[in-house]
């Protein structure tokens, strides 16, 4: 049985999503993805590093042709009125006319990923669909179509299934929230 309190670093959390309620949701998003994409040769495109662990266990359900890919997002300063800068690090595949799943943890205000969906559609793919398997709705401030969703959360913190708090956390197989 999963403990229903954890410590990660000096925070405590319970338990909120369990084990077997995260594998539920993933295979009914994998169902999802073969009803719409199978055949059409889609690439996978996690983002690192917190999708890792959706993105393994996603993949995995997959029985179609298809490919995956990591993405990591750099952030710096820029000089100036530039203010902050993003970066994609990792597109060394064709995406021209492909079709491009970006999958994420989470989706939180959407400026991250908005920023992925920028940069990508400088790729000429086909289409662009994205899956999240977190996604809270009230914390979000950009409009962006999310194709795939595990489940809709309120607008508090969580650990977990590749989620970090200070970088910790990652590796717990349920979905914690922050006890205040
Ligand atoms: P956004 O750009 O505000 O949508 O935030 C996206 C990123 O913020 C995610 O990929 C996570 O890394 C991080 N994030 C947002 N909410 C949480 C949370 O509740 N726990 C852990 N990380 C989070």
């Amino acid at each position: 049985m999963a403990q229903q309190l954890v410590r990660v670093d000096d925070r405590q959390f319970s338990l909120y999503i369990s084990e077997a309620e995260i594998e539920k949701e993933v295979t009914r998003i994998a169902g999802e993805l073969k009803r719409d994409l199978a055949g059409r040769d889609p690439i996978f495109m996690g983002i690192l590093n917190g999708a890792f662990m959706f993105a393994s266990d996603l993949f995995r359900k997959l029985d179609f042709p298809c490919q995956i890919t990591f993405l990591k997002l750099a952030s710096y300063s820029g000089t100036g009125s530039t203010g902050t800068v993003k970066q994609l690090i990792g597109i060394n595949r064709e995406l021209r006319n492909r079709v491009v799943v970006v999958l994420e943890d989470i989706v939180d205000t959407g400026i991250t990923l908005e920023t992925i969906l920028m940069q990508l559609s400088g790729y000429q793919p086909a289409e662009v669909r994205v899956a999240t398997f977190l996604h809270k709705p009230e914390a979000t401030i950009r409009k962006i179509r999310l194709d795939y969703v595990g489940r809709e959360i309120p607008n508090d913190f969580v650990v977990g299934y590749g989620l970090d708090y200070n970088e910790y956390g990652r590796n717990l197989r349920e979905i914690y929230q922050v006890v205040d």
